[in-house]
């Protein structure tokens, strides 16, 4: 560590409050995810509970890009609108088309905090922490659980300035999170701590249309011991009423502000949406 707590091999702002040994016998949301979108980070309990998972949704692979792409188009569209600085929740392994790569396009100052609780990710932080020619990147190996103990970390307000306007992402997460583990706690705690003018981008899994697929998938990611929760539109909205949706509102992922013809086989368990802060 240097004087001002910063590491010397590059990776700033590495949490110390979570256990850092990564086990390979239990499946991990974040391999999980990595397996679905081809990358190689991953192992054979992530394998099976993908398996499981692809057997109660087929389309998951088609879910999980539709996913990425959904976070660059909402990514470009928050930081073609102004927004600087990016805080995002659940951030996965690297893979392409990262929040600070998509924001720093637009703009090259923009700043971003990644946070995610799987020690697999925070070992692969160097990928994010990588080009950082302009704007700032840091990550935090922090859980959403505790919001207030995220808000206080150092380095969070080492690269967000809170009177400022901020865009936090919570893609892919919130449905990793039971009712009894708060979301709404952990959103309105958030939205507490940024000025107007910010905003929430979220995706969620959601029943609402092929619910033998929503609850084929919950039950799958349960039995390979992940938490996960989808919910119906009206849960949606209810974790969203401190922010006024933008346009399309909340709609598949396909359909948010697609950049061409929506496909017509769109996967249609996870819902999109971006709002903004209300006053
Ligand atoms: C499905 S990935 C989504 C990655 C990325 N946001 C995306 O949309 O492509 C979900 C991520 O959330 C992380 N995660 C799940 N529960 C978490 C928690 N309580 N605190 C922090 N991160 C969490 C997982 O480790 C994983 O990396």
């Amino acid at each position: 560590m240097s004087e001002n707590g910063r590491r010397q091999d590059g990776i700033e702002g590495v949490g110390h409050w979570l256990p850092t040994t990564i086990d390979t016998s239990v499946a991990h949301i974040a391999r999980v995810y990595d397996f679905f979108l081809g990358g190689k980070d991953n192992f054979p309990a992530d394998r099976e509970a993908a398996a499981r998972i692809l057997k109660g949704n087929p389309g998951m692979r088609d879910t999980c890009r539709e996913q990425r792409e959904y976070l660059r188009r909402a990514v470009r569209f928050l930081a073609e609108s102004g927004i600087r600085q990016f805080i995002d929740i659940g951030t996965g392994l690297p893979t392409q088309e990262n929040t600070h790569e998509v924001a720093q396009k637009v703009a090259p100052d923009s700043r971003v905090a990644y946070i995610d609780n799987d020690p697999i990710v925070l070992a692969h932080a160097r990928v994010l922490m990588a080009d950082q020619d302009h704007g700032r990147t840091v990550f935090i190996h922090a859980d959403a659980r505790e919001p207030g103990k995220l808000l206080a970390d150092p380095t969070l307000a080492d690269v967000i300035d809170f009177t400022r306007p901020v865009a936090i992402l919570l893609i892919g997460i919130l449905h990793f999170m039971p009712d009894n583990e708060n979301p709404a706690e952990l959103i309105s705690t958030l939205l507490d701590a940024v000025p107007e003018g910010s905003y929430l981008a979220i995706s969620h899994g959601t029943p609402d249309f092929a619910p033998e697929i929503g609850d084929a998938v919950q039950a799958a990611y349960q039995a390979s011991s992940m938490p996960c929760r989808v919910r119906t539109s009206e849960e949606v909205m209810a974790l969203l009423r401190g922010v006024e949706l933008v346009e399309p509102g909340l709609v598949l992922l396909a359909e948010w502000r697609p950049d061409g013809p929506v496909p017509e086989d769109r996967q249609e368990i996870t819902y999109a949406a971006v709002g903004r802060k209300r006053s």
